[in-house]
């Protein structure tokens, strides 16, 4: 069977170069090298890597990618950043979105193990009841298939069987919750969804108050899940027990945008009376007014590194591991207002 480097030899052009005309990332080379490779690859029967691999070792070059909520770009920027590393190393990604359904989490592994996957990449069900499923109930349901947790590794993981690709995201929301306190705010409320005890948002938020030798007031904090109605409700909830606190922090900019849109409603003019801090950098985080201020994750690179990860350990057996990024805060509107020059 041809290779791709003898293509390259037979046409007088580098490997790289027959890689992008073969994917269809050619518009940067001429047409008459476009063509003289071609020729030679229908020349000569070139099958394509995948095909050629797919029918020696019958593998499906498929990744199977199972997330909670396909409404909140977090999941949808980090299934772009999987989508291009799998494209680029020919591999298809099937996609089941759960909106936090464990039960259409589980049918919908089953659904990848039915279509044989190659691997699959799982970001976890970020409601409370993930806790109570643990690691060995993904280490039954999963077997040996390659599987990699775009996720919050706590108590509940198996670092030795599965890969992970996180954001320290207690740290995340220590860093927002202090940056509204280094604002000047005194009465900082918190919504954010409960998820794996071992690696609540919430314990991030009570950090940075205790060394601020601020006491806790539960009248203050809403948790539920990461959807924009948890960030209405619960800020309605909060303002009903307690009108004059002056920062708020959020679990995600979803709940961001949600408390902000009912807080424009009343008139709570942000942030001279309320300021407000989200997790994430979605991209419509610096699109809403006020531009919101958030502590980033590197949604796409996450993706992308765990996409990578799995095909490295499916192609090359280079073993899956824990790799955590760092978030960072992007400081807005929402936080100070900025110089209108
Ligand atoms: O916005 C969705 C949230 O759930 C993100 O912050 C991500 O960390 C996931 O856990």
């Amino acid at each position: 069977m041809v290779t791709i480097k003898e293509i390259a030899e037979r046409s007088g052009v580098s490997i790289a170069t027959v890689s992008k005309i073969i994917n269809g990332k050619d518009k940067h080379i001429s047409e008459e090298t476009r063509r003289r490779v071609k020729d030679v690859l229908r020349d000569t029967g070139y099958v394509s890597n995948a095909i050629a691999r797919g029918l020696k070792i019958r593998k499906t070059f498929t990744l199977g990618y199972v997330l909670p909520d396909i409404t909140n770009p977090f999941f949808a920027g980090l299934a772009r950043g999987i989508e291009d590393l799998a494209r680029d190393r020919d591999y298809s990604v099937i996609m089941c979105n759960t909106d936090n359904d464990p039960e259409i989490e589980e049918r919908s592994i089953k659904l990848f193990k039915s279509h044989k996957v190659d691997g699959i990449l799982c970001s976890n069900i970020v409601s409370s009841n993930i806790g109570e499923r643990g690691v060995q109930y993904y280490r039954d349901l999963l077997g040996d298939i390659p599987t990699v947790f775009l996720d919050h590794v706590g108590l509940e993981s198996d670092v030795t069987r599965f890969g992970y690709v996180q954001v320290d995201s207690l740290n995340a929301i220590y860093k927002g919750t202090k940056a509204l306190l280094d604002a000047g705010c005194k009465r900082v409320a918190c919504i954010t969804a409960s998820q794996m005890e071992s690696c609540m948002r919430i314990n991030g938020y009570y950090a940075a108050l205790e060394e601020a030798g601020i006491a806790r007031d539960n009248r203050i904090v809403y948790v539920n899940d990461f959807s924009l109605e948890t960030g209405t409700v619960g800020i309605r909830k909060i303002m009903e027990n307690d009108p004059t606190i002056d920062g708020l922090m959020c679990g995600n900019d979803m709940i961001a945008v949600g408390a902000m849109g009912y807080l424009n409603k009343i008139g709570v003019r942000i942030p001279e009376q309320i300021k407000i801090v989200g997790i994430d950098n979605i991209p419509i985080s610096e699109h809403v007014t006020p531009k919101l201020t958030t502590v980033a994750q590197p949604i796409y690179e996450m993706g992308w590194e765990a996409a990578n990860m799995l095909v490295n350990y499916i192609e090359d057996g280079i073993p899956l591991f824990t790799k955590t990024f760092e978030a960072h805060l992007i400081e807005r509107e929402t936080l100070k207002l900025q110089n209108v020059n």
